[in-house]
This record gives C-alpha cells, structure tokens and sequence, in this order.
C-alpha cells in the first residue's frame, strides 16, 4: 500500500489528451482538484471518475487480498520431481537428421514437457542430444547400427529425463538383441516429503525378428524389468498388438511374443486397459498419405504393482505434429502409489534443480468447471465488506487506505 502513494504524481489536466497513465491510476485525488480547475473535463472524465471512485479502489484490494486465500488452498506442488504424476512421452521419429523435424519434436517437448521421452528410430550413427532440449533434460543414447546395404543406419534411441528427476543410475545392456534398441534407467521419483523411490523406465524399440529370434528380446526385455523389486515402466514403438482390432492384418507372430510377455511379467498394457480405442481414432502408426486407419503399435507396459493409476492417449492436438513420421506419439501419465507403500524408499540427492522440498504452494487460476468459486469469493467478500462495515467508507486519504489495506 505504501508504494501505492509513494510516486508522485504530477496530473497535466490543461487538456483533455495530457492525461497521463498514473492520472488513471490515482484518480480520486487529481481528478477532483483537476476538475475544479479545469472546464474541458467533460462527461467521458466523469466517467472515468466514477469508475475509479474510492469504493472502486476498495473493493479491488480487498478482492485481490482475498483471491489469494481462496485459490492457495487449490495449488498444486510446482515441481516434476514432486508431484503426485508422472508423464512418459514417445515417438518413434523415423530418423532425426533432417532440421525441420527436429525443430517440430523441440517445439512439442518445449509445450508438453514431459518427464521423460523415448525417441526412437533416430537412425544416425552420430548423437542427437545437443539437437533436443539439453537445458531442461539429461539425455540418454544409443546410436543407430549400420544396415546392410551400406551408408544407412538403422535403429538408434534416444530417452530424456527431465532434470528435476534424478537418474540414480543407467542400466548396462548385455544383450545383443537389445543394443541399439533398448535404454533402461532407473530413476528416484521425487515425492512431496522429500524423499523418493525407485522406479525403472525402459525405452525401446521392437523392429519386427530383431537378432533373428523375436522370442529373444521379449525374453530379454523382461529380465530387465523383473532384475529388482521396484516399479517399471516401459515405453516406445513395440510394433506389437494385443488384439485383432489394433492392427488391419499380420502381426501374429509379434502378438504371441508380447502376449507371452505381458503374462510373464504381469505387466499392465495401457492401451489394453482403454476398451473404446480404435484404429481410426487412435493409430499410432499409418501409411503415409492414408486416409485410413492405421495400427495402435507404440504403446506403455507398467509393473503390477507401484501405480495407483495410469492413461495413455494418443497426442493428438495441432502442438503435436511431427512431419516426416509415419508415427504419432504417445502420452502416458502415471499415478504412482505414495511412498510409504514403497520399500525402495530413498533420500533424494539435495542438488537437484528445482528442488523444493517444502512445496510452496501456487496460486492458480479456477479452471471453467471450476468458476462457481468466483460466486462463493464474491459473497464471502461481500459478507466481509457487511461485517468491517466498509460500504459506507471512504477512503481518500493514505491513512484509511492502509487501515483496509490490513484488514
Ligand atoms: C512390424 O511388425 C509387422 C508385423 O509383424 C512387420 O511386418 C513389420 O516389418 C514390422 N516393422 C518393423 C520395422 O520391424
């Protein structure tokens, strides 16, 4: 309220146009001795002075001082490594060197700015990282391997954590199916105490008859879920279905595979538990230039147990577009289980960016579902004007302005 009066205030009122901003602003002191002076202050001034009266100045701060009250009890946590969810992102790219598509998946993890994202196919034999959003994740890869018919490159992955997520460490892969394909961490998922648990995330990516036996890397890929007792997710292009209605033709071989998998490690498929999908709405991968549907092959396998709740969509909004792909991304948002029912309970490391383990709430603007709030702050402002018997007050001078200002 101080600074409020501590600009001075020099009003031009010879004519109509000299009227200055911080005349706007401080209206019932200067208009009034401009007024009296000053005859070409017609009706539209008058105006303006009615709107800035001194009940107008009331009502405007106690609302601002009460807005405040109201919404903080709705904040969320403001930090990724301490929220109740976490966000998978994954796009199989289909090579990344051509700069107009890397500009397009920059732009989409800019706006998304998921927790972690899985690229794969990025098909070069040179790293990627420093053409992703570096700044805000650390980036994990596996370069492509060569084709058979020379100068290209096959495969390749590339999975980004974002920073405020500690990586405790990355997984070594031994497997000759996985490499080039597969990248597992094992990250401390941050939680609102401070502390965090352990969960392992596995990037991949399932070209048809990798190393000649299918049968292998799905076998694979399950060990390195099951090695340790702690959550899992894994994420990408497994060009695998789990049903007829998720692929036009073929792929029987990959769904006897990925089945057996699922049944192995229990794991929970995303898609399999959205029953309304279909390949028209929700293809993951489709012909270029078809009108048609395509196939639900990139997908979101998490472990048993650790999440409360877990969805996976198709990102489909304009943002999303990535020329250059016969794929669309996937979004999944997971809802782990609160960290007593961990027993991978850890302190997290205390230089992590963002971290804050107090979790100061925000304050945050009512979503339209949301609007009777403003009705219910209305009235209780209103109740409070009624009951500090402030509607017949004025406040023109600095002294009772401050006296509304506290109450
Ligand atoms: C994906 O699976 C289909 C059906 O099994 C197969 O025809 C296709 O070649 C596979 N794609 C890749 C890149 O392996």
């Amino acid at each position: 309220m101080k600074t409020f009066y501590n600009v001075s205030v020099k009003p031009k009122c010879r004519k109509r146009t000299g009227l200055t901003y911080s005349s706007y602003m401080y209206p019932s002191v200067n208009f009034r001795r401009c007024a009296s002076h000053n005859k070409l202050i017609s009706w539209p001034l008058s105006f303006i002075r009615l709107l800035f009266t001194c009940k107008f100045i009331m009502i405007v701060t106690i609302l601002g001082l009460w807005v405040s009250r109201i919404m903080v009890a709705e904040a969320m946590p403001a930090h990724g490594g301490h929220t109740n969810c976490f966000t998978i992102y994954a796009l199989n790219a289909n090579g990344m060197v051509n700069p107009g598509k890397l500009a397009h998946i920059n732009s989409v993890l800019t706006i998304r700015r998921p927790h972690i994202f899985v690229i794969s196919e990025t098909k070069t034999n040179v790293r990627i990282a420093d053409k992703l959003p570096i700044h805000e994740y650390n980036i994990y890869e596996e370069v492509g391997k060569p084709a058979e018919n020379h100068h290209i490159f096959k495969w390749g992955i590339a999975v980004g954590v974002r920073k405020d997520i500690q990586v405790a460490r990355r997984i070594t892969i031994s497997s000759q199916t996985l490499a080039g394909r597969v990248i597992a961490l094992d990250l401390v998922i941050g939680t609102n105490s401070g502390k965090g648990f352990l969960h392992r995330v596995i990037g991949a990516y399932a070209p048809w008859n990798p190393g000649g036996d299918g049968n292998s890397y799905w076998n694979d890929i399950a060990k390195l879920c099951q090695e340790e007792t702690i959550s899992w997710s894994l994420a990408g292009d497994l060009n695998a279905t789990v049903s007829h209605t998720e692929r036009a033709s073929g792929g029987n071989d990959a769904r006897l595979h990925f089945s057996h998998f699922l049944q192995s490690t229990r794991g929970r498929d995303l898609w399999s538990e959205k029953p309304e999908r279909t390949r028209e709405m929700d293809w993951t991968c489709r012909a270029r230039r078809s009108e048609n549907a395509g196939n639900i092959i990139d997908r979101v396998v998490i472990s048993p147990t650790g999440f409360i709740d877990a969805e996976i969509a198709v990102a489909d909004r304009s943002h999303d577009y990535v020329p250059m792909t016969d794929h669309r991304a996937i979004i999944a948002t997971l809802f782990p289980i609160s960290l007593s029912d961990h027993r991978n309970e850890m302190v997290i490391r205390n230089d992590m960016p963002f971290l804050n383990k107090n979790s100061q709430p925000r304050i945050k603007y009512p979503a339209r579902r949301d609007k009777g709030k403003f009705d219910e702050y209305r009235e209780r402002v209103d109740l409070r004007i009624q009951q500090l018997k402030l509607q017949d007050d004025d406040i023109r001078q600095k002294k009772s302005l401050e006296l509304h200002g506290h109450r």
